[in-house]
């Protein structure tokens, strides 16, 4: 099968070239991401494989379905950036990346956090200066905190593990309870309880219109006072202007993120020359005590080899006529 990969980096042509040998499919590799302008590149495929910030809407969808693309292969898990209603409506089949190591986003959720507690990222700056003053550096023990998940899927159970292995309680909020976590000892409870019990949030539930801005003004009045957020979860699930009030006035303590709501042409590539346009990121990078990685969770040897050959499998499948169990 003809493929066109769009916002490819050369570490998604390593990997997917590699797992290729096994399927044999024709792959083209484009750096750019997949919109109306540059659905054209897409010449005879009949799939385009695209990333997280691929907007795939109605019109891209159109667009590709007049130039006989049948299927949408997302090289992720979450999928809140396909229209999936037009898809069904235009015969594309999409397909995705359940999972593929839920450890390297629940072990880049512990790296944020521990980063944001002990201040190793200032210490490295500061020893490097000859600077070997302590203050400003205090943290606090994990042992003994009141850990809270939201969304104990795939990764926030590792996370429950992970958080229960340093001697944390952890509290968790699902829609649905998750019998490795209740064997672990989490205690599910009411999302309003888990926001003001906390010590630590930790978001890992999808994007969906019931969970967009789940952190805003009035979840953030909850909060216990300087608690630590971390979403690596996408963007959208916090409120950015409410999450900055609640920096400024002490609410929130720490933030550590991974995701951002307007992250889409900003994170994966090098801005270092140029003028940010985007305020509300600016101010987050001012303050000391928020931590922002560019999406970066994913960003495993493991985690882009299981993405490569999940990605070509599903491709494989549909194309034998098979039933792909990774199908929307
Ligand atoms: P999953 O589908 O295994 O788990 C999601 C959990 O969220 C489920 O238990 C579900 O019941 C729960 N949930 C759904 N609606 C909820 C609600 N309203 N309130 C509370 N919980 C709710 O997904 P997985 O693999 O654990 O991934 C979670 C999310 O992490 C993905 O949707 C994606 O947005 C994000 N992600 C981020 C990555 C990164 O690189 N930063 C990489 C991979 C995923």
């Amino acid at each position: 099968m003809r493929i066109a990969v769009f916002s490819s980096k050369p570490y998604d042509r390593d990997t997917l070239t590699a797992a290729n040998a096994a399927h044999g499919h024709e792959l083209q590799f484009f750096e750019a991401g997949l919109s109306v302008e540059t659905c054209s590149l897409a010449e005879e495929a009949e799939a385009v494989c695209v990333f997280v910030n691929d907007k795939v809407d109605a019109r891209l969808l159109r667009c590709m379905a007049g130039r006989g693309v049948k299927t949408v292969a997302l090289r992720c898990a979450g999928f809140n950036n396909v229209d999936l209603p037009a898809a069904k409506e235009l015969g594309l089949s999409v397909v995705r990346v359940p999972a593929y190591s839920p450890y390297a986003v629940a072990e880049h959720a512990v790296a944020l956090m521990l980063t944001l507690n002990r201040k190793t990222h200032r210490a490295y700056n500061r020893v490097r200066e000859g600077n070997f003053a302590l203050n400003g550096l205090l943290g606090f023990d994990l042992h003994g905190k009141t850990a809270g998940i939201i969304g104990t899927g795939r990764i926030g159970a590792v996370l429950a593990k992970i958080m229960t292995g340093f001697g944390c309680t952890v509290l968790a909020a699902d829609v649905y309870q998750n019998p490795a976590c209740l064997a672990l000892g989490v205690s599910y409870v009411e999302r309003e309880t888990l926001l003001k019990e906390s010590d630590i949030i930790s978001l890992h539930c999808p994007l969906t219109p019931e969970t967009h801005h789940l952190i805003n003004k009035e979840s953030i009045a909850l909060l216990k006072r300087g608690m630590m957020l971390i979403n690596t979860g996408r963007g959208a699930l916090v409120d950015t202007k409410a999450i900055i009030t609640g920096l400024k006035s002490g609410q929130i303590g720490a933030l550590g993120m991974d995701v951002y709501e307007q992250e889409e042409g900003v994170f994966f590539e090098d801005h270092s020359n140029e003028i940010i346009q985007d305020d509300s990121l600016e101010r987050l990078l001012t303050f000391p005590n928020v931590l922002i990685t560019s999406h970066q969770g994913y960003f495993t040897r493991e985690a882009l080899s299981a993405i490569a050959e999940t990605t070509l499998n599903n491709l494989s499948q549909l194309e034998r006529g098979e039933v792909c169990p990774n199908q929307l």
